[in-house]
């Protein structure tokens, strides 16, 4: 009923049209958090990656409470601070306002994650998403595009020890009423407790097995989303140590909790639902405040149907190109399979058809599913290539609204490309076809790295133009011998000034061995 009612309020987010680099791989990092890896770091709710399931501590709270401090130093009068990951930096870690080892935790599980798409700032966002649905909570709308901050940000986050004031101001300062102070404390304590290591005059050794560092917890269900942190605190039945902890001074929850005369945290103890709602749209709002100037993206919303790993590789011969690829169908039909045939332009026959191959289906994060379809590996004719597609599922025609799946095979792999195995680096031949319409002053391939402060980064490989034979190709090779311990190069060039990216990876397994081609 509640996932109806939210779903159907962010089902008027308009889809875009694939392809989009950008949009493509943040709606594959926020909807495909099994792909990553991230779920498994939070299934079950209660795992914590530095020591099992029995800490009393939990992945999910610490990227909880993390997505928070990142964004409270925020300042809505002059835009600094924010969601932008500049709790990465150590110096902001040190400071006892980020007491704990909690932010380290979170950002060396997260911010790997990072790609030139998709910032630390997302990534951080998405792992608190996903923790959150993932542990009972409300599906929750995802805009991306956070840019991540080159140094520390002011500090700025509430301490328990400081009076109701201070922590009113704090929070108007991040752009959030009082009303909102009480609810965004409220659904970010649902989660986690308070350290015995943090805060060693707060809450005691615990001596328990089940909790080996001592965590005071907020609620009696400190790993699952629920409205147990307002009924437990409403019949004074709570454990919070935030509320009934021994030195009051510390005890900001309960300050927090009463400063409406307890109207908020009565509402949300009367309603479930209301307190879910209530806190998508507080952690939506959380996750959205960004320093001055960042653009986000519209909501994005999982697409239905979705090409990905598409492959194009020339023949050696140059006459033919090899291509295939899967196709993603998003919550598709239950306990049915669909009949797809793919339809697809050229550059000479006009309409081709191929039938797609079921390949499966498989849980997508926490409550959708997905079904995969290969397409047959297609030699297709290189002056035909492919320009377009379409599917038509069970006899219904899917083309984006008419504009269909645009196809890009103007630069490509050649199947000429190897790698060394004779040498103790990896090194290889890499070479590029790029079609004869194309004329690009620079091709490269392209490898992800870091910069000197964790920011993702391309590093670029040079090739050189192969003088073409006499009679005029299709393609026209690239080619470079690289020497470079890769993971994964994608292929780049530069046309008229504009770089240009085609995101077909391929890694050492992906080549031929260069002994043996010519
Ligand atoms: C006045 C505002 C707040 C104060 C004073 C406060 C204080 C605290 C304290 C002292 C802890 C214990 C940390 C530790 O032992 O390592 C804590 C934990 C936590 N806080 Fe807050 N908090 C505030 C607001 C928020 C908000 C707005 C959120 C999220 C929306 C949040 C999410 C969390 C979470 C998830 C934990 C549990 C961490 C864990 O168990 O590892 N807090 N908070
Ligand atoms: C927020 O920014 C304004 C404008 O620069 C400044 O006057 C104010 O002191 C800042 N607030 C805090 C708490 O730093
Ligand atoms: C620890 O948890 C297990 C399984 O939930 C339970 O059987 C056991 O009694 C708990 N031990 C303590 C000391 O609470
Ligand atoms: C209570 O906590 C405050 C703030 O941490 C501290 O200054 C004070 O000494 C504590 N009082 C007692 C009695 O422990
Ligand atoms: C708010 O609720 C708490 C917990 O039941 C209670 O101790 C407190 O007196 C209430 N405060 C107000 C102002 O009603
Ligand atoms: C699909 O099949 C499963 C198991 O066979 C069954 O439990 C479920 O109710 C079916 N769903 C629908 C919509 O028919
Ligand atoms: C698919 O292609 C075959 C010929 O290869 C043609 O007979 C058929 O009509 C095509 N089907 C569609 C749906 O275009
Ligand atoms: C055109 O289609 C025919 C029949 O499907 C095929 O044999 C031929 O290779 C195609 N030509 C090109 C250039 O793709
Ligand atoms: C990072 O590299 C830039 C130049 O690219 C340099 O100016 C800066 O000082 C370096 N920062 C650190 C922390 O090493
Ligand atoms: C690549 O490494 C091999 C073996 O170390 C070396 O012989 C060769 O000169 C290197 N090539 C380039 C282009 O750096
Ligand atoms: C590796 O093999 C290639 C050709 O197969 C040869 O050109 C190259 O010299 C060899 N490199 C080494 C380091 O043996």
């Amino acid at each position: 009923m509640l996932r109806l009612a939210l779903f159907a309020c962010f089902a008027t987010a308009k889809a875009y049209i694939w392809p989009e680099p950008q949009l493509d791989a943040l709606e594959l990092f926020r909807w495909e958090p099994d792909k990553s890896g991230l779920l498994g770091l939070i299934q079950p709710c209660n795992f914590f990656l530095p020591g099992g399931s029995s800490t009393g501590r939990s992945d999910v709270s610490d990227w909880i409470r993390t997505a928070y401090h990142d964004m409270a130093t925020h300042n809505v009068t002059d835009g600094t601070g924010g969601m932008d990951a500049s709790i990465r930096f150590a110096e902001e870690q040190a400071r006892p306002e980020d007491v704990g080892d909690g932010f380290q935790n979170t950002v060396s599980s997260l911010i790997k994650h990072a790609t030139r798409y998709i910032s630390m700032a997302d990534v951080l966002t998405v792992g608190a998403m996903v923790a959150i649905e993932n542990c009972g909570g409300p599906e929750l709308a995802f805009r991306g595009g956070r840019i991540d901050a080159v140094a520390p940000n002011k500090p700025g986050v509430p301490e328990p020890q400081q009076d109701l004031d201070s922590h009113i101001s704090a929070f108007a300062r991040q752009g959030f009423t009082k009303t909102d102070m009480i609810g965004l404390v409220a659904c970010g304590h649902t989660f986690g407790g308070v350290q015995h290591a943090a805060f060693p005059d707060s809450v005691p050794e615990l001596n328990d097995p089940n909790n080996t560092q001592s965590v005071s917890h907020f609620d009696s269900t400190f790993v699952t989303f629920d409205n147990n942190i307002a009924t437990e605190y409403i019949s004074g039945t709570t454990k919070n140590p935030l509320v009934v902890g021994l030195n009051d001074t510390t005890n900001s929850d309960k300050r927090i909790f009463a400063s409406d005369g307890n109207a908020t945290m009565q509402s949300f103890a009367k309603s479930a639902d209301h307190f879910s709602l209530t806190c998508a749209d507080l952690f939506a709002r959380m996750f959205n405040t960004v320093p001055r100037g960042v653009q986000l993206t519209e909501v994005i919303t999982p697409l239905p149907i979705k090409p990905d790993n598409l492959k194009f590789d020339l023949a050696i011969d140059g006459k033919t190109i090899d291509f295939s690829g899967q196709v993603r169908f998003w919550d598709p039909p239950a306990n049915k399979t669909q009949k797809v045939r793919m339809l697809w332009d050229d550059r000479v026959n006009g309409t081709n058809n191929a039938t797609l191959i079921s390949s499966g289906v498989s849980p997508s994060g926490v409550r959708h599913t997905v079904a995969w379809y290969d397409t047959p590996l297609l030699t297709l004719q290189s002056s035909a290539g492919i320009t377009n597609m379409r599917f038509v599922v069970d006899g219904k025609l899917e083309d984006q609204g008419g504009v269909g799946f645009a196809i890009q095979d103007d630069l490509i792999w050649s199947k000429s490309s190897c790698v060394y195995t004779n040498t103790s680096i990896t090194s290889g031949r890499f070479e590029i076809a790029v079609r004869n319409t194309l004329n690009p002053t620079r091709v490269f391939l392209e490898q992800a790295s870091k910069d000197n402060i964790s920011r993702p980064i391309i590093v670029e490989f040079d090739l050189a133009r192969v003088s073409p034979p006499a009679a005029k190709p299709v393609y026209n090779l690239w080619s470079a011998i690289v020497n470079n311990t890769f993971t994964a190069f994608t292929i780049g060039a530069e046309i008229d000034g504009v770089k240009v990216t085609r995101n077909d990876p391929r890694s050492v397994e992906g080549f031929a061995s260069c002994t043996g081609l010519s």
